[in-house]
């Protein structure tokens, strides 16, 4: 919001966006073939109808370095102080993937990950914002890159179609609000108490809490996760507006983490937003974690869904529990989709 001369107060502007998806398609069919499934239980039951697999070989620091310097590009900038990766599929527990893909694009300023699961960008932002505004970065590349097809069980009908891989980045620089590309506040949350509802138990270490037969695989309730999901996406959504000044009749559009359409739906209507004001990609991608959010923001402002001084609202929730929502009023970038 400007104040009564003209200036806002300090934020973060995203200056550039990236994205990366495998080119490897996998269908409904392509499931159906091989597990305890059906093309249409998935496409009604949660609206996707493909999602993007990487090959064995790929990382997640590789597809992380493509999504960054592809926002660095659309940025126009050759580097950034900070990296920030979220990710829940990290090449190695221990050193973090970030410094890894900061030295390939040339950097050697700050660069950590960050846990938050699917909700691990709106995490991002909030910490990278941070780092603009306080004067310790003038530029951050803030990359979600995720896996999840090495979490899942290959046998594991309830989790396998859901997934897919995928990464996206932003550029963030300092600026105003009410400037193009200025995030609004972040509203974040979690609930611990809840960790069992998606989870990934520990494997192949010793542990004071042994995984069982699951270790190593990802697991979900996934009623009580989308029960969850709607309310604490709904709530969040509701206190970001209300955080930035904006009425819902202000939004232009939903960028909603994408883990299931009626999920989306669901939120939406919880807001009061129409459908045509809600952008989407579950039925391509899938859910790809914490890459959901600029993996979609890249594609609709790639296809024009989202443009220029459209008022964005923007909530994830995911394991933790975790959840977060902000607001953004977009930029003129030129997202890059490819190299
Ligand atoms: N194909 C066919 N049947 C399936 C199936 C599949 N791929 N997966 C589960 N089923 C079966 C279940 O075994 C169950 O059978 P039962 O009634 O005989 O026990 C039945 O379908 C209903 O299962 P349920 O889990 O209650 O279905 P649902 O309508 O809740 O849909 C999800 C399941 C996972 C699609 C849904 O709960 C969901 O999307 N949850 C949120 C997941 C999510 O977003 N996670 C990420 C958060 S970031």
């Amino acid at each position: 919001m400007r104040g009564p001369d003209g200036t806002g107060a300090p934020t973060a502007v995203i200056g550039g966006l990236g994205s990366w998806l495998p080119p490897n398609v996998v269908g409904n069919a392509d499931l159906a073939a091989r597990l305890d499934t059906t093309e249409d239980w998935i496409a009604g039951r949660t609206g996707i109808l493909e999602r993007r697999i990487c090959d064995p070989d790929t990382l997640t620091s590789d597809i992380a370095t493509t999504a960054g310097a592809r926002a660095l590009r659309s940025a126009d900038e050759d580097g950034a102080e900070a990296v920030v990766l979220a990710t829940t599929t990290p090449d190695r527990t221990c050193p973090a993937s970030a410094p890894l893909v900061a030295a390939r694009l040339g950097l050697s300023g700050a660069a950590f990950d960050i846990a938050a699961v699917c909700t691990g960008f709106l995490y991002g932002l909030a910490v990278a914002a941070g780092l603009v505004v306080s004067g310790t970065a003038d530029r951050v590349l803030l990359i979600a890159a995720d896996r999840f097809s090495t979490l899942t069980d290959p046998q594991d009908r309830t989790t396998v179609p859901i997934f897919g891989d995928g990464a996206g980045a932003v550029l963030l620089r300092r600026g105003r609000a009410g400037d193009p590309g200025a995030l609004g506040p972040v509203i974040l949350g979690s609930d611990g108490a809840q960790r069992d509802l998606i989870t990934v138990r520990p494997s192949g270490v010793a542990s004071p809490e042994p995984g069982g037969a699951r270790a190593g695989y990802f697991e979900m309730q996934g009623r009580k996760v989308f029960r969850h999901a709607v309310e604490r996406m709904g709530e969040a959504a509701a206190d970001a507006l209300a955080a930035a000044g904006w009425d819902v009749a202000d939004v232009d559009r939903l960028v909603a983490h994408q883990a299931n359409a009626r999920i989306t739906a669901n939120v939406a209507d919880r807001l009061g937003l129409p459908a045509e004001r809600r952008v989407e990609n579950i039925a391509r991608v899938g859910n790809t974690a914490a890459a959901s959010i600029p993996i979609l923001l890249a594609q609709a402002a790639d296809e024009g869904r989202l443009r220029t001084g459209h008022r964005v609202l923007m909530t994830a929730f995911g394991g933790g529990l975790t959840w977060g929502a902000t607001t953004v009023l977009w930029p003129d970038v030129k997202p890059r989709t490819d190299d």
